[in-house]
C-alpha cells in the first residue's frame, strides 16, 4: 500500500498556477502515479471483446484540471459548473438529507473524531454539503482526500476558514487504490456523499451486489494500515450517500446530457492521449451517450467509435507499451454512475464488512444514506 503525504492546510488564498508552461513541458510522470491515468485501466477498458472489457475503468478521470494553458484535459472545470446546474440532482438536492442525518451520526461518533472527506469536490460542494454537517459533527480533524489536488486545496481553505480551531489536512491520491491513514485509536469517520462510490467499474453481466470492484473498495475503506488500529478503542464509521436506482430510466440518463456533463466525460479521452503519450490517438473520433444498464444498476457513459484507429500507449513509470485497436461503430463504457437500490446497497455493505447502523431515504426516494461501522 502507498505511503501518504498528508499536508497541513493554511487559510490563505491560493494563487492558481499551471504546473507546466506549455504542452512541450508537460511530463506525465510529474503528476505522480495515482493522478496519472492508469495504463492497465486503459488496456482493460479497450480490451478486444465486450465480455473482456472492464466497464467504467476510467471514471475517476472526469475531474481533472488543466495542467498547462490550452490543455484540453478540463473535466474538473466542467464538473465545477455541472454541480451548479439546477438540474444536477445530487449537488442540488443532497445537502438537506446530509444535514438531517447529521444528528444521528453525532450520537454514534461523539466528540473529537477524525473526519475523512472522501472526494470533497469543488468549493461550492464543500460549502453546501460538508460545512452544515461539520457544524453538527464537530470533529477534531478534517482530512480532504481527492484525486484532484485543486479540490483538496479548495476544501482545506474553505473548512479552515469556517472552523478556525479544527485541524485541517489534505491528501491528494486515488482512494480506489490505497488505504487511508486512519488514526491508531479513537473515532474515525469516512464521509462519502455525492454518490462518488458510483464511479467504480463493473463487469459485463454482473449485478450490483456481485460487483467485485465495489466490494473490494468498501473493504479497502475500512482496512486498517496496521494492526494497532484494530484495538477496542478504535471505532471506524462510514457515512455513504448514494443516488438511488429509479423506475424511470430516462430520469437517470438525462442527468448527463448537459454540455457540462459531456465535457467531464469527454475529458477522459484527452487525458488518455496526454498521460499515456498516445500521440496518434484521435479523441474527437467518438460520440458520447449515457445509457442505463438495469442488470448492473448503472448509467454507463458510453463512447461509440466514429472511425477505426490503432494507437500505442506508454506507461511513463516503467516504459511498458501496448497497442490499442478501436473499431468503427464499437462501443466502450469508459465511466459508470452506479445507482443501486437501497436494498442492494445495504446488502453490499454487509458483504464487505460494514455493519449498517442507521439509514434514511429522502421523501422523493431520490437517494439513500447509510451509517455503518466497520465490523471486521
Ligand atoms: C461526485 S464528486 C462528489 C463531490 C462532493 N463530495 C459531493 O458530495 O457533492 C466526486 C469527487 O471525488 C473525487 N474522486 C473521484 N474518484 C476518485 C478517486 N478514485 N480517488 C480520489 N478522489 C476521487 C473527484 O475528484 C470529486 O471531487
Amino acid at each position: 500500500m502507498g505511503s501518504w503525504s498528508v499536508f497541513e492546510c493554511s487559510k490563505e488564498q491560493k494563487v492558481v498556477n499551471f504546473k507546466f508552461e506549455s504542452v512541450e513541458d508537460f511530463k506525465p510522470a510529474a503528476l505522480g502515479k495515482s493522478l496519472c491515468m492508469d495504463f492497465e485501466s486503459v488496456v482493460s477498458a479497450f480490451a478486444k471483446t465486450p465480455e473482456e472489457r472492464i466497464k467504467g475503468a476510467l471514471s475517476s478521470y472526469i475531474y481533472d484540471i488543466p495542467q498547462y494553458p490550452g490543455d484540453p484535459v478540463d473535466g474538473g472545470i466542467h464538473y465545477a459548473r455541472y454541480v451548479r446546474l439546477p438540474s444536477s440532482l445530487i449537488p442540488q438536492k443532497q445537502p438537506s438529507l446530509l444535514k438531517q442525518f447529521a444528528p444521528t451520526i453525532k450520537e454514534y461518533i461523539g466528540m473529537g473524531a477524525s473526519f475523512f472527506d472522501i472526494g470533497p469536490g469543488p468549493e461550492w460542494s464543500v460549502t453546501r454539503n460538508t460545512i452544515p454537517s461539520l457544524s453538527i459533527l464537530n470533529p477534531a480533524t478534517y482530512i480532504a482526500v481527492d484525486i484532484e489536488v485543486e479540490f483538496t486545496e479548495e476544501a482545506c481553505k474553505t473548512i479552515a476558514q469556517a472552523f478556525p480551531s479544527m485541524t485541517v489536512e489534505s491528501i491528494a491520491a486515488d482512494f480506489h487504490k490505497e488505504s487511508l491513514p486512519y488514526p491508531e485509536s479513537g473515532v474515525s469517520v469516512v464521509w462519502y456523499p455525492g454518490s462518488t462510490l458510483g464511479n467504480l467499474p463493473s463487469r459485463f453481466g454482473q449485478t450490483f451486489t456481485e460487483n467485485p470492484f465495489v466490494a473490494e473498495h468498501l473493504k479497502l475503506l475500512h482496512r486498517p494500515q496496521n494492526s494497532a488500529s484494530n484495538s477496542s478503542e478504535s471505532q471506524h464509521y462510514l457515512v455513504l450517500l448514494m443516488d438511488s436506482r429509479k423506475d424511470n430510466a430516462d430520469s437517470m440518463v438525462n442527468l448527463y446530457t448537459s454540455a457540462e456533463a459531456r465535457g467531464c466525460f469527454k475529458s477522459i479521452l484527452f487525458k488518455l492521449k496526454r498521460d499515456l503519450q498516445a500521440d496518434s490517438f484521435n479523441p474527437e473520433a467518438f460520440t458520447y451517450n449515457p445509457c442505463w444498464n438495469g442488470q448492473s444498476s448503472a448509467v454507463e457513459h458510453t463512447f461509440t467509435a466514429l472511425e477505426s484507429q490503432k494507437f500505442s500507449i506508454t506507461d511513463c513509470f516503467n516504459g511498458r507499451e501496448a497497442e490499442i485497436e478501436v473499431s468503427e461503430g464499437e462501443t466502450y463504457v469508459l465511466a459508470n454512475s452506479l445507482k443501486p437500490s437501497y436494498e442492494e446497497m445495504r446488502e453490499m455493505l454487509v458483504r464487505s464488512g460494514w455493519q449498517p447502523l442507521e439509514s434514511e431515504r429522502d421523501a422523493e426516494g431520490l437517494f439513500h444514506i447509510h451509517l455503518a461501522r466497520a465490523s471486521i
